[in-house]
């Protein structure tokens, strides 16, 4: 039977900001996380716990997740919120805070609900970018996520289940060895993160490069090393324009989690020149215009667009976000 509810992953907040050369505000950050949970999305990713000389702008994750434990946001459908933590330490920094929240909430009657949370490792699909984003070789990244995605599931299993995405970065283009990334690779990369215990693997196309081609051929191959498409989410960045396209493609070959961010905001700070991620504005517009339901609603996410774009001072980066205000 044919499904056509599709989950939007919502990046802005980390994938949208992580770039940006002037320091954000935290009250900026968590006024977007609040305007965000407000639309109707059910999945945002809010922060990161990686090295703050790697990446500056995401250093105040952890008051962000204190926030996030201590606040009920308002929102009309459960959220799930979700981090990045590349090792051990950032997996350690971010489940201390959610241990000292469990003890402090376990006196409380009723005990205070806590969201589902979610944390995210992200390998490599060639072994130049892993050395630019991570430090190390895509086997010893692997190693390394191994006891980090161990550590995460054997976590507070009972009453902070997290859940694990695991991200594959460059696999339609790579800034430094270009268009030819193998998609046996990001197979057997996939497949070892998936036995590794990760919930999901989030293919991405980090330059923007891939094309609908590349796309379908990168899908074929995970489908013939046995992947399953409810396993894998896509992470489109619209450099070239070509990400509605390639997701057209996705949801032909049966794929319904796609990650986008609003107003278009991002790039990679290991990927010079990579633009933004594809629009949350004009994934929900093409998806709705499909038949997909994404409960998202689109005026309400385009007025965040708006307002966070003129906020940190951003060009709004989404057509249909402009469009839907008039601007
Ligand atoms: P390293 O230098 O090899 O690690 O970096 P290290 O273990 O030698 O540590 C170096 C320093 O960092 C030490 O501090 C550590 O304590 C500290 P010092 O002793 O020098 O003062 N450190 C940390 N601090 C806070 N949190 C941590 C942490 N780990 C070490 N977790 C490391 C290795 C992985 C840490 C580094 O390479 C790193 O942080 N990389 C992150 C890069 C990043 O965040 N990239 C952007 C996210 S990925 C992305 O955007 C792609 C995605 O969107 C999908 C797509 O589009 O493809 C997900
Ligand atoms: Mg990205």
């Amino acid at each position: 039977e044919f499904d056509n509810r599709v989950k939007i992953v919502e990046v802005g907040p980390r994938d949208g900001l992580q770039n940006e050369k002037t320091t954000i505000p935290l009250a900026t950050k968590i006024d977007l996380i609040e305007r965000l949970a407000k639309t109707g999305l059910t999945s945002i990713e809010a922060g990161s716990f990686v090295s703050p000389k790697w990446v500056p702008q995401m250093n105040n994750s952890s008051e962000i997740l204190s926030h996030i434990l201590n606040n009920e946001i308002p929102s009309p459908v459960p959220i799930t919120y979700s981090f990045l933590t590349p090792n051990i330490k950032g997996l350690d920094a971010a489940t201390e805070i959610l241990s000292q929240h469990a003890a402090a909430s376990s006196s409380q009657t009723p005990e205070p609900k806590v969201p589902s949370l979610e944390i995210a490792v992200f390998a490599s699909a060639t072994e130049s970018f892993s050395q630019k984003n991570l430090n190390c070789s895509i086997a010893t990244s692997l190693e390394n996520f191994r006891p980090v995605i161990a550590a995460a599931k054997a976590f507070l299993p009972d009453t902070i289940p997290l859940r694990v995405r695991a991200y594959i970065s460059v696999v339609l283009g790579c800034p430094f060895e270009g268009y030819d990334v193998s998609p046996h690779k990001v197979a057997e990369i996939a497949t070892t993160l998936l036995e590794m215990g990760a919930d999901e693997i989030a293919l991405g196309d980090t330059t923007g490069m891939g094309t609908a081609p590349k796309t379908k051929e990168l899908l074929d191959c995970l489908w013939s090393a046995g992947l399953r498409s409810e396993d894998v989410a896509m992470h489109f960045h619209d450099t070239y324009g070509q990400a509605l396209v390639n997701t057209l493609v996705a949801l032909e070959a049966g794929i319904r989690t796609f990650d986008c961010s609003v107003g278009g905001l991002g790039g990679c700070p290991y990927s010079p020149g990579a633009t933004g991620n594809v629009s949350t504005e004009n994934m929900v517009y093409f998806l709705e215009s499909l038949g997909m339901k994404t409960g998202v609603d689109l005026d309400a996410v385009a007025d965040v667009g708006n307002w966070i774009t003129g906020e940190i001072g951003k060009v709004n980066e989404s057509a249909v976000g402009k469009a839907v205000i008039g601007a």
